[in-house]
């Protein structure tokens, strides 16, 4: 028989989502191997502009980033938070090997696979630089990270990761990633902007199906991992942008009233006709909420970058010191 260890913090976080009013899961969960590669489609297809912005702007831009996190030309290490498929982060250290920067890169992921498959291409696309992966929970690897020695850090966190979190949660993020900050690392991160309604749903509101097979693909998840029954052609994916507050939103809906059992525990939830499950927010932002945001986690705006079209923004902080 096959033993599963059950994801304990997994189970909390559905069963606190689910008992919820109004119910919810976090999108953070969406990341497991299948996910990222549901993911990768997504940034794939050309209505997902948020990913051609920030390419835009490490390929258009590169020797001004290099000079801001190298104060010239000194060492530095490149700590990528959630990387992905680090795609993007590579046409910015070509850019820098090219340079010779004295550089070193850390990717950070959650997904042992993604990280696998970022190891490979970088050491084909990239012969010669130095890469060290590690997988795991953010704050599990900040701690060995902030021990390494006390090379110059840049902690990248880009492609619009940030847009994920509320605003206060988006806050305590930031304070906690300045915690394992030295007074010389920089952050560096990726927002996306306000911008036109018509251009923002249709990355969301899934002209291909993926972003709801996406977001399907969590209560599958929670099938395999918590021995759930949930119905997955039975909830159907709903997106809104609201101009106003930058935010868009995805959830799913139940097309029926029904129970689904989550198997490791004894506990049913009931789901009436038509009630959603919040899923994801995906915050836009203009200038003055990134200028409130590094205040409000006590660092310092140095620089914006933006793309031609303005869609998107990387921004470079520097923790205050009090
Ligand atoms: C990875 C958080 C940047 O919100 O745009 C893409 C995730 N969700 N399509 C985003 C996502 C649905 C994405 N981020």
């Amino acid at each position: 028989m096959e033993v599963k260890t059950i994801n304990q913090q997994l189970l909390t976080d559905v069963l606190n989502g689910l008992t919820h009013r109004p119910k919810y899961l976090e999108s953070k969960y969406f990341y497991d191997d299948e996910g990222s590669r549901i993911f990768q489609q997504i940034m794939q297809m050309p209505e997902y502009y948020l990913t051609n912005s920030e390419y835009d702007i490490f390929d258009r831009k590169p020797e001004e980033i290099l000079q801001w996190f190298s104060f010239g030309n000194n060492p530095v290490d490149i700590i990528e938070l959630g990387a992905g498929d680090g795609f993007k982060t590579r046409v910015l250290l070509r850019h820098f090997m090219n340079k010779e920067a004295d550089m070193r890169y850390m990717p950070v992921d959650i997904s042992e696979e993604a990280n696998r498959r970022l190891l490979a291409a970088a050491q084909k696309e990239l012969p010669g630089l130095y890469i060290k992966p590690y997988t795991g929970d953010f704050f599990d690897v900040l701690p060995q990270i902030q021990m390494i020695d006390n090379r110059r850090k840049v902690f990248m966190f880009l492609g619009s990761s940030i847009g994920n979190f509320d605003q206060q949660d988006a806050v305590r993020f930031f304070k906690h990633i300045g915690q394992f900050m030295n007074k010389e690392d920089l952050l560096f991160t990726g927002f996306d902007m306000k911008k036109d309604p018509a251009i923002v749903l249709p990355a969301y509101d899934d002209p291909h199906g993926y972003t709801a097979a996406f977001n399907l693909n969590l209560l599958k998840r929670i099938n395999r991992e918590l021995d759930a029954d949930f119905d997955v052609s039975a909830f159907k994916h709903y997106a809104t942008y609201n101009p106003v507050s930058g935010e868009a939103k995805s959830y799913l809906i139940s097309k029926k009233t029904q129970k689904v059992s989550i198997g490791v525990t004894d506990q049913t939830i009931h789901f009436d006709n038509w009630e959603p499950i919040f899923m994801e927010v995906s915050q836009k932002y203009d200038e003055d909420m990134i200028r409130k945001l590094a205040n409000d986690s006590h660092f310092s705006l140095l620089h914006n970058v933006a793309d031609e079209k303005h869609y998107f923004m990387n921004s470079l902080w520097r923790k205050n010191i009090i």
